[in-house]
């Protein structure tokens, strides 16, 4: 079954994660900057992690190549491309600011080179977006609360703000200060957690942060008051299961808690996070899980309804029921019949 014509909304991808080793070596070049890889390559045979750690050495090495405004705006126009060929109509993306100054690339030609592509974004791919600017858990708190007010003439750019980075020892409490910050500047809030952390970082997130959603919440499971309390308030979470397997927090996709966390109620989404390195855009996670866990045409249409269901759409209420409406329209087979 091909499932890249569903629609579907993603939320939870790492714009810098859409980075494809070609772009990278063309970027590069343009650059004058040299990278530790002879070509794409050897450099796809790195991508071999062994847990969140080992991806982001390379994942952070690897952003040197994006300095430019004009670099940040090709790199979104790409995965927009590739997003919509893939089903996407709505897109909510991250962005890792702290990642870029500390390589001297300020906030205004990280975000203006992203919004640049997603002005263009609806009347070029047909996706609508929002932008979520992520602070990195293992960076201070103070350079958190820096970045919030770096960004402070960007915010009519951006939506929310997330948390994303080494999550291990750097619980949701650190944040709180910036988060609450954030919120009386009227941003909406996320924050990854349960990736590789625990579920108590789960519960911080909710009640120290505040947050509408959780990225990941894997390790939710392990606690069932916690799924209790996620299924009653309806909180989404946006699930990324190939990255869950090759970031090791998972043995094999046939062996992922999607579907016990589904019949156990929860909101799930799911999501490719960094699609250049863990092998799937939003079309392919879809089809993935479909192939591993036999998920049926219902299940997988529950998913892209739970997309809509999850996305920041407040604003445009109509447009969410439009694109519910798409999904529940959607026919399986016709998509089948297309190949
Ligand atoms: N940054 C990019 N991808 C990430 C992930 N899966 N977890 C935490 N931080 C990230
Ligand atoms: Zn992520």
């Amino acid at each position: 079954m091909q499932l890249q014509h569903l629609p579907k909304a993603e939320l939870h991808l790492h714009i810098e994660g859409t980075l494809e080793p070609e772009l990278a070596f063309a970027l590069a070049a343009r650059n004058g900057i040299e990278l530790p890889y002879p070509d794409t390559e050897t450099l796809r045979r790195a991508y071999l992690f062994s847990d969140l750690q080992s991806f982001l050495d390379l994942y952070y090495g690897l952003m040197a190549v994006l300095r430019t405004e004009q670099d940040f705006e090709e790199l979104t126009d790409a995965y927009l491309a590739r997003a919509a060929a893939q089903g996407v109509r709505h897109a909510e993306i991250f962005f890792d600011p702290q990642a870029h100054a500390a390589r001297g690339v300020p906030m205004g030609t990280v975000v203006e080179g992203i919004s640049r592509a997603l002005a263009r974004s609806e009347e070029r791919h047909g996706v609508s977006t929002q932008l979520i600017m992520c602070f990195l858990r293992d960076e201070s708190a103070d350079s958190a609360l820096r970045t919030l007010a770096a960004a402070e003439p960007y915010l009519h750019l951006i939506a929310a703000v997330g948390l994303d980075s080494a999550e291990v020892g750097h619980p949701p409490s650190k944040f709180r200060e910036v988060y609450e910050a954030a919120g009386a500047l009227g941003l909406r809030k996320v924050a990854h957690a349960g990736e590789e952390g625990p579920p108590a970082y789960v519960r911080e997130a909710l009640d120290v942060l505040g947050v509408e959603r959780i990225d990941h919440g894997l390790r939710s499971m392990e606690d069932p008051e916690l799924v209790e309390r996620l299924v009653r308030d309806r909180v989404p979470l946006t699930l990324c299961p190939l990255s869950n397997v090759r970031l090791r927090a998972v043995d094999v996709l046939e062996g992922h808690p999607l579907r016990q966390m589904m019949d156990a109620g929860l909101l799930c989404t799911v999501n490719s996070d960094d699609p250049a390195y863990f092998g799937g855009y939003a079309g392919d996670t879809f089809h993935a899980v479909h192939e591993a866990l036999g998920l049926g045409h219902e299940e997988l249409r529950t998913l892209a309804r739970n997309s809509f269901l999850a996305a920041f759409l407040d604003h445009d209420e109509e447009r969410r029921a439009r694109y519910l409406a798409e999904v529940e329209t959607y026919d399986f087979d016709a998509d089948f019949d297309l190949g």
